[in-house]
């Protein structure tokens, strides 16, 4: 029997075959390269995922920060911008004295909209990126375009570009899932305009009216009306 697929609300994708569109491929790209890293910590990876929201950036940072520490959450911190102060910048750059960790070789710092952060915690983040030494790895999201970023700071990156799915790739993801009508997935990928967060919550809506609609049965016609029961 095929499993039951998650609510479209909690669907959170394990895996790279549990994305959709570019996003996909550039996450396929980068947890091979996470793999390989990982079997030899003798670099660090400081990557920075840029694009509009609801496209996977968050995703995919987790993915990889999973990748390189096995799993171990412990050894990786994951952030919002808005809650990187200076001082948290500090505690950073003192942990860089420390050589790996007690349970692992790779450290992750994910930094999720990381333009968020202080302007004060953003100049203090050069020095910390400028220091950090094999087996470390900062990862940031912005769902800002670059240009919103200092030239210093994007310099310290691998700045990739996420771009939206296609309405046509949301579509047939939502249908491969839930197996909804081929209107009702096009409808909701053209709302979406390319957000796969918000057409899994219009999918979510969908289907809880259609759990809330009164179920045709033998007795009733489609528009609900009970049906006569014919004397003869
Ligand atoms: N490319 C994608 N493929 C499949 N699901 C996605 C994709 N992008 C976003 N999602 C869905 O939206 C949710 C939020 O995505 P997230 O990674 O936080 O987006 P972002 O960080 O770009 O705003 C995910 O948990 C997933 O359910
Ligand atoms: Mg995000």
């Amino acid at each position: 029997m095929k499993p039951t697929p998650p609510e479209p609300m909690v669907f959170r994708p394990a895996n790279v075959d549990e994305l959709v569109g570019q996003p996909a491929r550039v996450a396929e790209a980068l947890l091979r390269k996470a793999k390989r890293l990982r079997e030899n910590s003798s670099s660090n990876l400081r990557v920075l995922l840029y694009g509009p929201p609801g496209v996977g950036k968050t995703t995919i940072a987790e993915l990889v920060a999973r990748e390189l520490t096995c799993g171990q959450s412990l050894c990786v911190e994951e952030a919002n911008g808005k809650m990187v102060s200076a001082e948290v910048v500090r505690l950073w750059m003192a942990s860089l004295a420390h050589a790996g960790n007690l349970f692992g070789d790779w450290s992750v710092v994910l930094v999720n909209e990381v333009d968020r952060a202080s302007r004060d915690a953003q100049d203090l983040l050069l020095s910390y990126l400028d220091k950090m030494p094999a087996g470390r790895a900062f990862l940031a999201t912005s769902n800002l375009d670059l240009s919103a970023l200092t030239d210093r700071f994007q310099s310290r990156f691998q700045a990739i570009r996420l771009d939206a799915p296609s309405t046509d790739e949301i579509a047939a993801f939502l249908r491969a899932r839930w197996r909804i009508p081929a209107d009702v997935a096009a409808r909701i990928a053209v709302g979406s305009g390319g957000n796969v967060r918000a057409a899994l919550l219009d999918l979510q809506t969908f289907l809880d009216a259609a759990d809330a609609a009164p179920k045709p049965t033998k007795n009733h016609n489609r528009n609900g009306e009970r049906r006569h029961a014919r004397r003869s």
